[in-house]
């Protein structure tokens, strides 16, 4: 029988239905804690990357913890202050930043902006003109070093949209420093995700330290260095680093320098805490090839479908029985699995699945498609389980939507 925690999952799937996304507060806790305990002595903040998992009770969980927080948007920035996160200790990426945006994170006084472009320094010197705000920014680095993971995850390399050649960064560093609406106070530099080896982003730290060090010798001292997120979890029989050694390449990254360390983790924070739970629906067989389908599908786990990316996939009651087949769920497109090929427990149609490693980048990416209603969110606590999330309901798919009374004439 599989536990969350202290809870036995069927219990779960009994009160809350499925599909539903089960969360351990206390992995979550654990996970965030590695990283700051890896980092010891060396000025550090951990920045919980929102986008791996952004639902409000773990925002909130990491926040009591003392987590910053990496936000991509305004969305995430409100998910964050309503939570009860720490402005101060918020910091905000991303490629195309609105005006709106910029403004808010002005305004909830974050810890800095990570500029991506050149252009943005303008468009942030001239919000914090009008707003009488000094803004604190980072210019983010692209220190095009090969992170070598899937290429829809590698944010690091020269030919990525991401970031700053690092060749050019020095004259932008001259032109930031030179206008009166910004106040330089870091670097910036995410190579990648799921990463399985440390070697790429300590390459990228040392290239980051030797521009951080060429602009001290022009006068301009930054606070600090932001290496990112990036490290990978298992997934199947993958083998990442330890959070501690991770942190201890950066602590080695950093030497003597006088800077604090930030660090953006996302997926290594939420992924092996949580799990999407699925009943099975119907076994079917094409002569060829099984199929269990299952009440989830790509629109509530879109991770297999877009980059055949690998889940386990666990019973719940323990049986010993597996089958070869395909998981896959009721979406109308060919493309809709969780696992293909895989030997699987041999469940029969009512009987419950766990997908594994499903605690990051899963109920985020959910969608409506095919108008199926979200899944719900759950956090166990020890012997007991809160909804932190309840399923969306089939009204609320329509209810932004109208047929204005002229479209019917
Ligand atoms: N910081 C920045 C600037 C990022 O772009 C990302 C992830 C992170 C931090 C967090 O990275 P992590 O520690 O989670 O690896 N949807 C994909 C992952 C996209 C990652 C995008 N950026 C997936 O499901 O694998």
């Amino acid at each position: 029988m599989l536990y969350a925690e202290e809870v036995a999952v069927p219990r779960i799937a009994r009160e809350v239905g499925t599909p539903c996304y089960v969360y351990s507060r206390a992995a979550l806790g654990a996970a965030f804690d590695a990283y700051h305990d890896g980092f010891g002595e060396l000025a550090h903040l951990v920045c919980y990357s929102v986008k791996a998992n952004s639902n409000l009770a773990v925002l909130a969980q990491l926040a009591g913890r003392g987590s910053g927080f990496d936000v991509v948007s305004g969305g995430e920035l409100a998910r964050v202050m309503a939570a009860g996160g720490d402005a101060s200790k918020v910091v905000f990426s991303g490629v195309g930043k609105q005006d709106w945006e910029i403004r808010e994170a002005l305004a909830a006084g974050i810890l800095m902006i990570n500029v991506e472009c050149p252009a943005e320094l303008d468009l942030i010197d001239r919000i914090a003109a009008e707003t009488g705000r000094k803004a604190p920014v980072a210019l983010r680095v692209n220190p095009d070093v090969d992170p070598e993971t899937h290429p829809y995850i590698s944010t690091g390399l020269r030919t990525s949209k991401f970031g700053i050649a690092m060749e050019r960064c020095l004259g932008d560093y001259e032109r930031a420093a030179s206008m009166d609406g910004l106040d330089v106070v870091g670097l910036d530099c995410h190579i990648g995700s799921q990463l399985l080896s440390a070697a790429p982003m300590a390459e990228a730290a040392q290239r980051a330290g030797s521009i951080i060090d060429r602009l001290a010798v022009t006068g301009l001292q930054l606070s600090y260095l932001d290496m990112g997120g990036g490290l990978g979890i298992t997934y199947n029989d993958e083998t990442p680093p330890a959070t501690a050694d991770w942190a201890a390449v950066l602590r080695d990254a950093v030497g003597g320098r006088e800077l604090t360390v930030i660090v953006e983790p996302g997926r290594s924070i939420a992924g092996n805490a949580g799990i999407l739970l699925t009943t099975a629906l119907f076994h079917k067989s094409n002569g060829e090839k099984n199929f269990l389908v299952v009440d989830a599908a790509m629109n509530d786990l879109p991770r297999p479908s877009l980059y055949d990316a690998y889940h386990r996939i666990e019973a719940v009651e323990d049986t010993d029985e597996t089958i070869v087949a395909d998981v896959v769920g009721p979406v109308c497109e060919t493309g809709d699995f969780l696992a293909r090929d895989r030997e699987v427990p041999a469940v029969s149609p009512g009987g419950l699945l766990a997908v594994m490693s499903a605690g990051a980048y899963g109920f985020v990416m959910a969608s409506n498609y095919n108008s199926r209603p979200r899944p719900a969110e759950v956090m166990v606590d020890g012997e007991q389980f809160h909804v932190v999330r309840r399923r969306e309901s089939t009204e609320a798919l329509y209810e932004a939507e109208s047929v204005p009374e002229g479209l019917l004439s």
